[in-house]
């Protein structure tokens, strides 16, 4: 077997496809694959990365709730100090004592992949859980990242000794990777809603695919996150802290992204194309009893939306279609109320042009819009 070569770059490509599959169940494997790895290398031509290098992102795929299976995708090698410096956060939680230290240069270039692999799979566990149990506990040193299979949990924050609870996840997405990246104390408590079970990634092995992947991942979509005026008011890590939880999806001409009246779980940036925004209305203008779309808006690169519902905690307002081949970013629920605090205000003002929008439009709103909340 000595004389076979292992292609750089091709264990960290299984890798990544393997622990996508596990994470997202999809129902045809071929598919699946087909998706994921053009999605890779449309993203190795924008980025521009030298042939040898294994391609980068989960383009095309499900975001992740949290990041994984945006960075699990891709983990080559990168300097040691893109690992572990822990980015500066507003919070200024203390670090974590038990960061142990992670080298990649120290990781055997030539491991057949299949061992690696397995390496991978071997470290995925399962877990259940009973009701009230909580699988993480606020302030905690982090042991595991966790992938949802089913179950239902609540996420708590304390602060100033108020506990809060501010968000669920629905038997779909995953948790506890930011004590892993940052080498911080667990920032919320998660409690079992339901039984349930989870699949667990250890520190170690999550930080040897995943953190690795933030440092290139930061490359690509450092230049366009700066651009996008809404984060523009972020100070420089917490746009880096978008780039490591955003994954990318493509639309193609005339897909339907968001379905009005839909429960909301994302919001959406566009990266490149774009997006309109259709309504079905019940106004006295919508001559057919509100059965029929009437575009209310474009949206175009460097824009967002699917804002509203998350800011309002109401279904989708309306419809969001690809215009032509549309390339998104897209951030689940919990990152958006993490990590766009600071954008809230922008946000809410832009919400209250819609009105006037849909007033000029229908003559009346839609009572769609509660910008107070
Ligand atoms: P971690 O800090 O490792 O452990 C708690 C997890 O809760 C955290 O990673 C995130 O994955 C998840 N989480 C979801 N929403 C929030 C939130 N608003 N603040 C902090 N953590 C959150
Ligand atoms: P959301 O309701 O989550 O999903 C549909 C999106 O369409 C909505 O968020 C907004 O981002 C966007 N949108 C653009 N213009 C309007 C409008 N006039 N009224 C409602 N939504 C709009």
């Amino acid at each position: 077997m000595s004389h076979i070569q292992i292609p750089p770059g091709l264990t960290e490509l299984l890798q990544g496809y393997t622990v996508e599959v596990l994470r997202q169940q999809p129902p045809d494997l071929v598919d699946f694959a087909v998706d994921y790895f053009t999605s890779l290398r449309e993203a190795r031509s924008r980025a521009s990365t030298p042939p040898a290098a294994p391609p980068s992102g989960s383009q095309g795929l499900e975001p992740g709730p949290g990041l994984v299976a945006d960075a699990i995708a891709d983990s080559e090698s990168e300097d040691e100090e893109d690992l572990d410096v822990p980015v500066p956060n507003r919070f200024d939680r203390r670090v974590s004592v038990c960061a142990e230290t992670y080298n990649p240069d120290e990781e055997e270039e030539d491991t057949d992949p299949r061992e690696q692999l397995s390496q991978v799979l071997d470290a995925m566990f399962e877990r259940t859980v009973k009701v009230d149990e909580h699988v993480i506990d606020q302030g905690d040193d982090g042991d595991n990242f966790y992938v949802i299979e089913r179950g239902t949990y609540d996420i708590l924050v304390t602060k100033d000794n108020q506990t809060r609870s501010v968000g669920q996840y629905d038997n779909h997405g995953s948790f506890g990777e930011l004590a892993l990246m940052y080498n911080t104390p667990r920032a919320a408590t998660i409690v079992a809603t339901s039984e349930g079970s989870l699949w667990g990634l250890d520190r170690v092995t999550f930080r040897r695919i995943i953190v690795k992947n933030n440092a290139k991942k930061r490359k690509m979509f450092e230049s366009f996150i700066e651009s996008v005026l809404l984060l523009k008011s972020l100070e420089v890590s917490e746009r880096m802290k978008i780039v490591d939880v955003i994954g990318e999806k493509v639309y193609k001409d005339g897909e339907r992204i968001i379905i009005q009246g839909e429960k909301a779980d994302s919001f959406y940036i566009i990266e490149s194309g774009e997006v309109s925004i259709l309504i079905k209305s019940k106004t006295k203008a919508n001559k057919d009893g509100g059965n029929q779309e009437v575009e209310i808006a474009r949206c175009r690169k460097g824009q967002y939306f699917g804002e509203l519902a998350l800011v309002t905690n109401k279904p989708r307002a309306a419809s969001a279609y690809a215009v032509g081949d549309v390339k998104c970013l897209v951030m689940d629920v919990q990152a958006f109320e993490r990590l766009l605090g600071p954008c809230m205000d922008i946000m809410k003002r832009n919400i209250s042009h819609y009105e006037e929008q849909l007033v000029k439009m229908f003559g009346s709103s839609m009572d769609l819009i509660d910008p107070g909340q």
